[in-house]
């Protein structure tokens, strides 16, 4: 495979990469009041990656929202660099090819069709899809569609990218060379990444730090500092060690 030059559009030394300060987040719904969040904190500096675990519907997503702006919190303060989003639904065009879905962001930031096209062709080529710039999502894979998915929010050309469990819908050899490709992307292309994910062993094996939450109204109850020299591996006995204090943080008996 062809190596993605490496070069850092960001300048990711420094100052901290996005701070969530003691968010409040609710909603006015048919049955009143519901609060998402309530007192969430999270903290990544600059150029690190920060797995959140957490249950179902304890405000993951919300916390991803109010880090791209595209929510604001009801009290707290969100600080961060500006933030893509590559959302829990695929929001994949069904009627755009693979590169025209991949440079979207790109033309919806006002880049010229042909020259958006141009910019995104050479990640495809990359990241094994070369041959597929012309397929609709229909007739991709599902680790493919994830690709050009994250992609296209990689090509926004924010320094922070917010992940909504993008590895979900995949198989276990999939998501294993997912997380591969991942990081040679992240290599390549220097983030500050925020990766929700339901699989505790998945954010240990990726991140430098893990967030756990708790059951709506979401708040963080651990943040697990994860120093391990890389690549790691599922079985390590010290990934093991820290994905069950990860899962003691959740409840989650063992
Ligand atoms: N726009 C909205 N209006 C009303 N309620 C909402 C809205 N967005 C989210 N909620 C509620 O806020 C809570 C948190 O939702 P959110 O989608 O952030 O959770 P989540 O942790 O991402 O869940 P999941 O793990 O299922 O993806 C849920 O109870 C959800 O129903
Ligand atoms: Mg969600």
């Amino acid at each position: 495979m062809v190596q993605a030059p490496v070069k850092e559009p960001f300048d990711l030394h420094g100052a901290v990469g996005l701070s969530v300060e003691n968010v409040t987040r609710r909603f006015q719904t048919r049955r009143g009041v519901l609060a998402a969040l309530e007192g969430m904190s999270l903290h990544a500096r600059a150029g690190e990656m920060v797995a959140v675990v957490g249950p179902s519907g304890c405000g993951k997503s919300t916390l991803l929202e109010l880090i791209c702006g595209l929510q604001r919190p009801d009290c707290g303060r969100v600080d961060s660099e500006p933030a893509a989003l590559m959302p829990q639904r695929d929001l994949l065009l069904p009627w755009l090819s693979a590169l025209d879905n991949a440079s979207l962001a790109l033309r919806v930031a006002g880049t010229p069709r042909r020259q958006a096209r141009a910019q995104a062709a050479p990640w495809l080529e990359r990241f094994g899809l070369g041959d597929f710039r012309d397929t609709r999502p229909a007739h991709l894979s599902g680790g493919m569609r994830q690709r050009v998915s994250l992609l296209r929010s990689l090509l926004a050309g924010k320094p922070v990218l917010a992940l909504d469990e993008p590895f979900a819908a995949l198989d276990a050899i999939t998501r294993h060379e997912m997380h591969g490709w991942l990081a040679r992307v992240l290599a390549a292309e220097p983030r500050t990444v925020v990766l929700v994910t339901h699989d505790v062993e998945e954010a240990i094996v990726l991140a430098d730090q893990v967030v756990v939450m708790s059951p709506r109204p979401g708040r963080a109850v651990a943040a697990i500092d994860v120093t391990l020299p890389r690549p790691r591996h599922a079985t390590d006995p010290s990934v093991v060690e820290l994905r069950d204090r990860a899962l003691s943080a959740l409840g989650v008996e063992r």
